[in-house]
C-alpha cells in the first residue's frame, strides 16, 4: 500500500491530522491496533478549549459537539469550606471551553473519515515504523496474521504514551524530560445530575477532589489516591463518604449520589521529549508528551500539535519547503511549555503532598487565596484554561 502520510493510532491525535491533511488534498492512512468499539468507548478526559471546539466546527466535524456538548463560562475553586468562582467569559473577553468526551471526538473523527472514503484500519498488531530517516520510510503491521506493508513520505507517531514510535527512534536522539506525582486519581462515572452547573476543584486536607460532567445526567468525578490504590479497597460507599467530605462547604453544599457505571485510576506525570521529530517521523499528542489532568489538557494540546504538523506538511506539497517540518518540533514545545507548566502549577496548587509541611501548606492557600482575589492571577488562570493561543 502506498499514501503520503502514515499514520499510527488512531486517538484524537491521528484521527484529526488525517481529516485536516484530507481536507487539503493529502492522502493518508491510520492504523490503530484496538478495535473501533474499543476506541470509542475508552472513557477519557472531557474538556475541550474554545480553540479546540473551533477547530473541530470549521472542519465540518462540530455538529454533534455543537448539540450535545456543554459550554461553560468558568469554574469553582474550593478551599477552606468555601467556593470561589473564576468567571472565564469576563477575564477573557468571553471565552470559555465546552465539556464533550474525548470518545464522542473520536467518534466524530472516525465517522467522518470513513465517509469520507478515508482509510482506518483497526485492529492491526505488530506495527513496526522502518526508514524514516530516508525519503521512503515504511510501517508494517500483521491483520488477521497477513503482512502488511505502507510506503509513504511521512510517518506520524500519534500513538500515545505507550506506542512504539518514540521508542524506536534511535537512542540519543530524544531528550526526556520527566516528573511523576506522589499521587493518582480515583475517577468513577456516576448516573446522576450534577450538582452544580461547573466544574469545582477542591483542594482538602484530606486530597484533591474535581466534580465535573459528561452530560445533564451523568456526573463524573475524582479523587486524589495514593499512586499504587488498589481499586478493590475503594467500594462505591467509601468513595462517596470521602468525596462528601472533601466537597463540604460551611453553607452545607449537596453533593448527589448515584449508581457507579464506571471506576478507574488515573496516574500523574509530567512528560516531554524533545525534539518530537526525527528525519521523516513526527511525534505528536501523548506520544510526545504527557500532562497531568489537572489542567484538563492533554486533548487539547494532541489537537495544537497535529495543526501546527498538518500545516507544515500540507507546505511541504504545496511548494516543496521543508522549512515548517524542520521547525515542526520548536513550534509545537513553545506551547507545550507553556502548557506543562500551567498543568504542574495547577496539580502543585490543589493537591496534598505527603512531604508537604505546615509551610507548604500555608503557602498553598495563600495561593488560592491570591488566585481568587487578584484579579491578575485569576486572569492569568483563565487566559491558560481556555486555552493559549495556537502557535501559527
Ligand atoms: N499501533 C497502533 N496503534 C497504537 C499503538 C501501536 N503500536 N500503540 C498505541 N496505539 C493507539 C492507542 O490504542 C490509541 O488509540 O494509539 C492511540 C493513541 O491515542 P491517545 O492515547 O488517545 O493519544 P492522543 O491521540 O495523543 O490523544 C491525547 O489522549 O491520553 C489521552 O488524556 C490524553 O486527552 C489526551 C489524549
Ligand atoms: C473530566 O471531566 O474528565 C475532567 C475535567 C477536568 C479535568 C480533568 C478531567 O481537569
Amino acid at each position: 500500500m502506498r499514501t503520503q502520510v502514515g499514520i499510527v493510532g488512531a486517538g484524537p491525535a491521528g484521527l484529526m491530522l488525517s481529516h485536516l491533511l484530507h481536507l487539503a488534498g493529502i492522502d493518508s492512512v491510520v492504523i490503530e491496533n484496538r478495535s473501533r468499539k474499543y476506541v470509542e468507548e475508552r472513557v477519557r478526559a472531557g474538556v475541550l478549549e474554545q480553540g479546540t471546539v473551533e477547530l473541530m466546527v470549521e472542519t465540518g466535524v462540530g455538529a454533534r459537539l455543537e448539540q450535545i456538548g456543554l459550554v461553560h463560562h468558568g469554574i469553582e475553586l474550593r478551599f477552606n469550606g468555601h467556593g470561589h468562582r473564576i468567571d472565564f467569559a469576563d477575564l477573557t473577553g468571553g471565552k470559555g471551553i465546552t465539556i464533550y468526551a474525548q470518545h464522542e471526538v473520536v467518534r466524530d473523527l472516525t465517522d467522518a473519515r470513513l465517509a469520507a472514503g478515508g482509510q482506518v484500519i483497526f485492529e492491526v498488531d505488530d506495527v513496526i515504523v522502518r526508514d524514516f530517516d530516508g525519503p521512503k520510510p515504511f510501517i508494517r503491521y500483521h491483520t488477521d496474521s497477513a503482512a502488511q506493508q505502507i510506503e509513504c513520505d511521512f510517518i506520524a507517531g500519534c500513538d500515545g504514551f505507550h506506542g512504539i514510535c518514540r521508542p524506536t527512534i534511535p537512542a540519543g536522539v530524544l531528550t526526556a524530560f520527566e516528573r511523576v506525582y506522589p499521587f493518582a486519581w480515583l475517577g468513577i462515572l456516576a448516573e446522576v445530575a450534577p450538582s452544580s452547573d461547573e466544574l469545582i476543584y477542591a483542594n482538602h486536607e484530606r486530597g484533591f477532589a474535581l466534580h465535573s460532567m459528561r452530560s445533564p445526567q451523568l456526573t463524573r468525578l475524582y479523587l486524589q489516591c495514593a499512586p499504587d490504590e488498589q481499586i478493590e479497597a475503594w467500594p462505591d460507599a467509601r468513595i462517596w463518604e470521602e468525596l462528601h467530605r472533601r466537597f463540604a462547604t460551611r453553607d452545607r453544599w449537596k453533593l448527589s449520589e448515584g449508581t457507579v457505571v464506571q471506576k478507574g485510576i488515573t496516574e500523574m506525570r509530567s512528560f516531554v521529549v524533545e525534539p518530537m521529530q526525527c528525519g521523516n517521523l513526527f511525534l505528536a499528542g501523548d506520544a510526545a508528551h504527557i500532562v497531568p489532568p489537572t489542567g484538563a489538557k492533554g486533548l487539547n494540546l494532541a489537537v495544537a500539535d497535529v495543526r501546527v504538523l498538518a500545516r507544515a506538511i500540507v507546505e511541504f506539497y504545496r511548494s516543496g519547503s521543508r522549512e515548517l517540518l524542520n521547525r515542526y518540533s520548536e513550534t509545537c514545545l513553545r506551547r507545550v511549555w507553556k502548557v506543562q507548566r500551567f498543568s504542574w502549577w495547577m496539580t502543585s496548587m490543589l493537591h496534598r503532598f505527603d512531604d508537604n509541611n505546615a509551610f507548604d501548606r500555608h503557602r498553598q492557600m495563600a495561593e488560592l487565596d491570591y488566585v481568587t482575589s487578584s484579579r491578575a492571577a485569576a486572569q492569568s488562570l483563565a487566559e491558560n484554561y481556555v486555552g493559549l493561543p495556537m502557535e501559527d
